[in-house]
């Protein structure tokens, strides 16, 4: 008898507990999701350094004489086609604009909106190029940023003062077109000309426009003394283009398949700015990361 009771037992139990396990997989799943989240905003506070060692930022020490420097920025709304679907950049400028003033004015900087330079016949993500080509000869160093970026922390001079022609970060894609800075010179005039160039890469009623991939390609075929000449890649995204980190299912997927990556351009408390590259819902994310700079008295 005690035999077959005791086979009856372990039966019904066994298929409960794989139920069981089944259950509280997702569950798991979703909190390490957001556990993961809470640790990479707070990735400063655990000790993570965006700026290079003796590089650090500082608004208080600018060099003699101090650079003139500009920042570009458009939003390019009356010509992003499809209206106010999820991506759009409806309001952004609106929502931005203010932000991006203040900092420009607390650190003696020009703001330039060049919603006006946009080129019609192409993608407005490519009108950047444009915008930064003419205005680069009244600066020293013109800094673009995509509309829908926050400006949070200053940066100071240092880091600018050692680098070359073109500063840039990389995401899991490589190089970002998104923020970028150019050193006024022959080689960024040509670089950017070259850029804009590139026809191949235009994508009309995609996501994707091309000037991204462009801009890639091209520092991927300079040969490579030209390369360490004149363009310099952060090695941390976080410097200047940190993307806010959402639990997501994709970037779950980003956090395992390369850490690294994630852990160096996950927005952190204390960044120097946030980039919403390829969110949906822009506004809201921007109203909801303003808030928490106002709550954070910033
Ligand atoms: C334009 O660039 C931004 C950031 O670099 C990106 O998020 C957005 O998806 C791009 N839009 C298009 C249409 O390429
Ligand atoms: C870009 O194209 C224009 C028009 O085809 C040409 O005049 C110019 O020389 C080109 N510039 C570069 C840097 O390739």
């Amino acid at each position: 008898m005690a035999p077959r009771s005791s086979v009856r037992w372990t039966k019904s139990r066994a298929p409960n507990r794989r139920l069981w396990l089944l259950l509280s997989l997702p569950l798991l799943a979703l909190a390490s999701l957001h556990a993961a989240a809470a640790i990479l905003r707070g990735a400063n506070a655990l000790g993570r350094r965006c700026a290079l060692a003796g590089a650090e930022y500082s608004a208080t020490s600018p060099p003699h004489p101090r650079p003139r420097i500009a920042m570009v920025s458009f939003s390019a709304e009356e010509n992003s086609g499809g209206g106010g679907g999820r991506r759009s950049f409806r309001g952004v400028m609106d929502a931005v604009g203010g932000n991006k003033r203040a900092y420009t004015e607390r650190m003696g900087y020009d703001f330039i909106d060049a919603r006006r330079l946009v080129d019609p016949n192409r993608p407005p993500n490519w009108s950047k190029i444009l915008a930064v080509r003419s205005h680069l000869r009244h600066y020293d160093w013109l800094f673009w940023n995509d509309a829908e970026s926050i400006l949070n922390v200053a940066i100071g001079y240092s880091g600018l003062q050692a680098s070359p022609d073109l500063v840039v970060t990389e995401d899991f894609n490589g190089v970002n077109s998104g923020v970028f800075f150019f050193r006024r010179s022959e080689w960024s005039e040509k670089f950017l000309d070259t850029w804009w160039n590139q026809t191949s890469f235009v994508r009309f009623g995609s996501t994707l426009s091309g000037d991204n991939a462009a801009m890639k390609h091209l520092i991927d075929s300079l040969p490579s003394k030209e390369l360490g000449d004149h363009v310099r890649v952060s090695p941390m995204q976080c410097l200047f283009n940190s993307y806010p980190w959402f639990p997501t299912w994709k970037n779950a997927y980003r956090l395992i398949s390369s850490p690294l990556t994630t852990w160096r351009g996950a927005y952190s408390d204390g960044d120097f700015m946030v980039h919403l590259a390829g969110l949906d819902e822009k506004k809201k994310w921007i109203a909801k990361i303003l808030r928490e700079l106002r709550e954070a008295g910033r």
